[in-house]
């Protein structure tokens, strides 16, 4: 018998509003609603999909002049909560962690936007579900690991379990989406470089024995994020065989071997009807997949905004529920259908 967890979510952004669909689905958990903080027309979708709407206090009237038959204040979703997934803009979570978590004494998750480390940090841990589920058990605080940082440790933990140490270095190269496809700000016709992309020390956190090195740039494009990852062996690289074999067991990757670009996999996801047009993995492109000598490369696209979706759903799991990894991942299976759409991908793109 499990007690019900309540469970809020404070943002309504891209995030915030995939993790309240899939909460409020999870009969283990009670879903008190959302935080909301600007009143517009994401409110009336909010309260249409029968999700309680909580607003900050000076902005309660704001909400009643339009109509929007809201809930209550954030701090009474607070507190009636006994953990909060946190979707805040990127930074906000800390401002919430110091004056609601904390002093209200309530567990919470964090967004991938937000410091571990310095003056802002919000928790000293990274959550991976491939890698440190079960280390957030009984935590109050973790953060759960960006779209790319959670999409690295994905292959890189079953690689490094399956080549231990013939592996001798990753060097990866993020090729990152200017702005998601349901934002409202322009994509400029450029392309930027990070010159010290977070990716590297946020990875390092849950595989501190790995020798990585990552690079990232931002590029025109609302569709996915690209990935080109490159392991060098300290003697000859695995056969291609052999590495699609391993990663092809693994929750949340799928093998796709005729797709040509992000979009094809996005689009795809739409036509298929995918809830939100998220694929909530990882596509490893085989055809593109090669071995020479000491190097393999494997280039993955990392669908950004729901990738975080179900990890996020399993750290929930592994804080405030404790359970075991195998029957976390088939909950969330289960909801996600995470499988059979891998499986439909794969089917499709063959
Ligand atoms: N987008 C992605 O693909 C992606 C992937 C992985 C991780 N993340 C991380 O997830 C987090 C949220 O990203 P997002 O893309 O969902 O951002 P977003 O679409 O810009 O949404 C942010 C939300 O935060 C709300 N907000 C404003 N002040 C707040 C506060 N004090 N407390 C709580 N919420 C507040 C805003 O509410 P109003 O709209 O009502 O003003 C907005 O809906 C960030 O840390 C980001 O780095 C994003």
């Amino acid at each position: 018998m499990i007690n019900v967890v309540n469970v809020f979510v404070n943002g309504y952004g891209n995030i915030g509003r995939r993790l309240a669909f899939i909460l409020s689905s999870d009969k283990d958990l009670h879903l008190i609603g959302i935080g909301k903080y600007s009143a517009d027309e994401k409110t009336k979708e909010a309260l249409d999909n029968g999700l309680n709407v909580y607003v900050p206090e000076a902005k309660f009237e704001q909400f009643r002049d339009r109509k929007y038959d809201v809930s209550g204040t954030v701090e009474d979703a607070v507190r009636q909560s006994d953990i909060v997934v946190d979707a805040a803009v990127e930074g906000r979570g800390f401002d919430n962690k110091k004056r609601l978590y904390e002093p209200m004494g309530k567990a919470a998750i964090f967004q991938g936007g937000e410091d571990r480390s310095g003056s802002r940090s919000v928790a000293d841990m990274i959550h991976n579900s491939r890698v440190n589920y079960s280390l957030a058990n009984g935590r109050r605080y973790v953060i759960q690991g960006s779209c790319n940082v959670s999409g690295m440790g994905r292959i890189m933990q079953p690689l490094s379990e399956r080549y231990g140490d013939q592996i001798k270095r990753f060097d990866v190269t993020i090729v990152r989406r200017w702005a998601d496809l349901e934002d409202s700000k322009d994509v400029r016709d450029s392309i930027e470089w990070d010159r010290d992309p977070h990716h590297q020390n946020d990875v390092k956190a849950f595989l501190p024995s790995a020798n990585l090195f990552v690079e990232a740039y931002k590029v025109p494009s609302r569709m996915m994020h690209l990935h080109q990852m490159a392991i060098r062996f300290k003697t000859r690289a695995p056969s291609k065989e052999d590495v699609i074999e391993t990663l092809h067991k693994e929750f949340g990757i799928a093998i796709l071997n005729s797709a040509k670009s992000t979009a094809d996999v996005r689009k795809k996801a739409m036509d298929l009807g995918f809830k939100h047009g998220d694929t909530n993995m990882v596509h490893i492109h085989s055809d593109a997949l090669r071995v020479q000598d000491d190097i393999l490369k494997i280039l993955y696209s990392d669908d950004q905004t729901g990738m975080v979706i179900p990890e996020n759903h399993l750290l929930l799991q592994s804080m405030a529920l404790g359970r075991p990894k195998h029957e976390a991942i088939q909950k969330t299976d289960g909801l996600f259908s995470m499988t059979k759409r891998a499986r439909i991908l794969e089917d499709e793109f063959k």
